[in-house]
């Protein structure tokens, strides 16, 4: 049986922070608000000439760089992300040309927050097929171009950033155990981007005066309560396909959507709060990105030591989730 390692990892957040203070001065808002609802303070947000690609190459290059591993030598490029560069090109085919993969083939994944594990779980199986060797798994999101900014319910979550892990077969390195991916299409409707695509609303005058470009939350407040039940559901799978008990976990790394859903999901599985890895004050909700920057975070920290069993969780639009279990 082929063992799939993790052998690096990196991330990237644009320098600019946008605190709870400047909304303030934006919508009609406060920073008490928004603390106590979500356990945000700032977030980061790209330079006007920094596209996906670019955030994304600075957190390849680190992961490529304490992977050891040359980017000529990358087979294949797994880029997840709700914010391209452009749709066509791809963002992974700019990412590939930016990082000189020239032996590389990418593309891109749409799976709204879980992108990151969606695309773990395909590097995964593409390694166990043997059709790829070194394949660079990242996630990238300048959700800033994507967020109505007069929407004070959903403009407050979101950040930019970048974060990426190198994939290879080796009996080296963290052990990527089990990855686990669910979608329930006939819900999407409830974490949306409208406009732009081939449905009735291209991108037109009139789509983007109606705003059906930006990212749109319906009932929010009934995704938070889908969001704890699916995210401790991911952990469980995790747990139960590797015959491990919530005792056996040292870290959950969960996607960044709420630091009340995150708490609510701890409780659920009777798992201390102190190890759920947090960066949501910091950055915001940064859709496919969190759960790749948490990751590189508590392993550049510290935090993460070897032998660790960390669980990565997450949750978002499609409705998408899963899990993936790495013996560190
Ligand atoms: O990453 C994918 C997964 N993430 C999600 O699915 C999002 C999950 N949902 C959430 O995180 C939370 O539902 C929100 C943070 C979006 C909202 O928090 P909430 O505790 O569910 O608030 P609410 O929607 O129940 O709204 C409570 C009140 C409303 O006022 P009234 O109707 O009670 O007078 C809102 O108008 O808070 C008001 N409100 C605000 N007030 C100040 C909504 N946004 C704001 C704001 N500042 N930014």
């Amino acid at each position: 049986m082929k063992r799939v390692a993790i052998v690096g990892t990196g991330s990237y957040v644009p320098v600019k922070k946008l605190t709870n203070l400047d909304l303030e001065k934006i919508i009609d808002t406060t920073d008490e608000w928004i603390y106590t609802r979500t356990g945000i303070r700032e977030r980061r947000i790209a330079d006007k000439n920094e596209a996906t690609s670019d955030l994304c190459k600075i957190a390849c290059e680190r992961a490529l760089k304490s992977a050891g591993i040359k980017p000529g030598k990358i087979d294949l490029i797994i880029l997840a992300t709700i914010t391209p560069d452009t749709h066509c090109p791809s963002g992974a085919n700019w990412l590939e040309a930016k990082l000189g993969c020239d032996n590389a083939v990418s593309f891109d994944i749409t799976a709204a927050c879980t992108g990151f594990i969606f695309a773990l779980h395909v590097a995964e199986k593409l390694i166990f097929s043997g059709a790829y060797k070194n394949i660079l798994v990242v996630a990238g999101e300048v959700m800033s171009r994507v967020v109505n900014w007069e929407d004070r319910e959903s403009c407050i979550l979101w950040g930019d950033g970048a974060g990426a892990a190198v994939l290879t077969e080796s009996n080296m390195g963290a052990e990527l155990r089990s990855t686990h991916i669910h979608t329930e299409g006939k819900s999407g409707g409830t974490l949306l981007m409208p406009g732009g695509g081939s449905k009735t609303t291209p991108i037109s005058h009139e789509s983007v005066h109606m705003k059906l470009h930006y990212l749109k939350m319906i009932e929010a407040n009934k995704s938070f309560k889908v969001a704890v039940n699916k995210f401790a559901e991911a952990v469980k799978e995790a747990l139960d396909y590797n015959g491990y008990s919530i005792k056996d976990v040292d870290w959950i790394i969960p996607h960044q959507a709420n630091k009340r859903i995150l708490q609510a999901m701890a409780e659920k599985l009777g798992f201390p709060f102190e190890k759920v890895y947090i960066t949501i004050e910091k950055y915001g909700n940064i859709s496919s990105a969190s759960v790749a920057i948490a990751l590189d975070e508590a392993v550049k920290s510290g935090s993460i030591k070897r032998d660790d069993i960390v669980v990565l969780t997450a949750f978002g639009g499609g409705l998408t989730w899963g899990s993936a279990l790495i013996r560190w």
